[in-house]
């Protein structure tokens, strides 16, 4: 068994491998099954997921639920059931999980109860597990609560999109096209992530605004694709990003809060100016969230309708796969570095 560790915090700067180790332990599987207690079942790994929020994680004092160092981190998993005696779980039944980054997991009935692990629908297999960490796991639940119950977008509107090929980013903007043929407007880092989000993803425009040096710059980029303002904002970034925005904004536009990215690797979280009494004659709306409601299935109805999604082509998955457990770091730094497209997948 593998698993990865949070070695010390880390108050700013770029995650790397020194951060973390992997710790292995002996698994006797034999064993394990003539010990499984009643209602246990043993999950394997296939795929670990790595996500910003546990950037943030990682700096003591400076969020409500810290990762500790020294022990497990807990985060995004989805793989396969390999022993269980629990009525719900079958050997072979695929799912998605917020637990401890282990390659071999045994929950009891209780912990089982208290534990969020979901079962993946019948069109998963071995060689797209990785949806249930990306598509049909906590990115999916963002972009689709973030998208259709936040922003709820109008046919045809204008939606702009900040990080637009990862892995949330990807998704608002193919459902925004897909299912209500919105004018869907990316920004992203680099010429190839440009034809990405456009030849791939269906985006109408993208700006790569690693060419832009100002909120004044991107303002006037974002002006020559939408003339008329933009209806609605998906933030992933903040910072100048939100700033441009909230100038392009149009009367009843809405924004939603998901990720404010720039700060992430920073000490301290940065403010945007904004104008409360711009918004009373607007009418326009910013909201934050958080995708656990809709993971859960409180708001929505996200694991009906996302497999479906993906079965009709509404959406298509990209993906930046590395290999083996020990790669989790470098696919945790590529998301500050921009280094992947789509969802990280760590195949252990
Ligand atoms: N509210 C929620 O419940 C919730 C849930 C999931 C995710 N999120 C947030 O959603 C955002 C996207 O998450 P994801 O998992 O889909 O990650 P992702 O977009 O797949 O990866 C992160 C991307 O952010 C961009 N980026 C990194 N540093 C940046 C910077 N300084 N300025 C501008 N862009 C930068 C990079 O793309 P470029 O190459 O284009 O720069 C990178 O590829 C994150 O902010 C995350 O925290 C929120």
């Amino acid at each position: 068994v593998k698993s990865i560790r949070l070695l010390d915090y880390v108050p700013e700067g770029l995650p790397g491998p020194e951060h973390f180790d992997i710790v292995t332990e002996i698994f006797n599987f034999e064993e394990s099954l003539v010990n499984l207690t009643p209602d246990s079942v043993i999950f394997r790994a296939q795929v670990f997921s790595a996500d910003p929020y546990l950037r943030n994680r990682m700096k003591a004092g400076r969020h409500l639920d810290p990762l500790i160092p020294g022990e497990i981190i807990k985060g995004y998993t989805a793989g396969v059931v390999i022993a269980s005696k629990n009525d719900k779980w079958q050997v072979g039944d695929y799912y998605g999980a917020n637990l401890p980054l282990k390659t071999i997991t045994i929950l009891s009935g209780e912990a089982l109860s208290k534990s969020l692990v979901w079962k993946l629908p019948s069109i998963i297999n071995d060689l797209n597990i990785s949806y249930g960490i990306g598509v049909l796991g906590m990115p999916g639940s963002t972009a689709y609560g973030g998208l259709i119950d936040v922003l709820r977008p109008l046919q045809g509107e204008t939606i702009f999109i900040s990080a637009a090929a990862g892995a949330v980013g990807g998704l608002v903007g193919m459902l925004a096209k897909s299912l209500l043929n919105c004018r869907v407007i990316g920004s992203c880092g680099g010429e190839s992530k440009v034809n990405l989000v456009k030849e791939k993803f269906g985006f109408d425009h993208a700006i790569n605004y690693k060419n832009i040096g100002s909120k004044e710059e991107l303002i006037a980029a974002l002006r020559e694709v939408a003339p008329e303002g933009i209806d609605m904002y998906f933030d992933n970034v903040g910072g100048m990003h939100l700033e441009a925005a909230l100038e392009l904004l149009r009367v009843r536009g809405r924004i939603a809060i998901c990720g404010q990215i720039v700060d992430y690797n920073s000490k301290e979280m940065a403010n945007v100016p904004f104008s409360p009494w711009k918004m009373i004659y607007t009418q326009q709306r910013i909201e934050g969230f958080l995708c656990s409601d809709w993971l859960v299935g409180k708001k929505g109805n996200f694991h009906r309708d996302m497999p479906k999604f993906v079965i009709d082509g509404k959406v298509i998955v990209e993906e930046t796969v590395f290999e083996g457990i020990e790669s989790w770091p470098l696919g945790f730094q590529s998301l500050f570095t921009g280094g992947n497209t789509g969802k990280v997948v760590i195949r252990v």
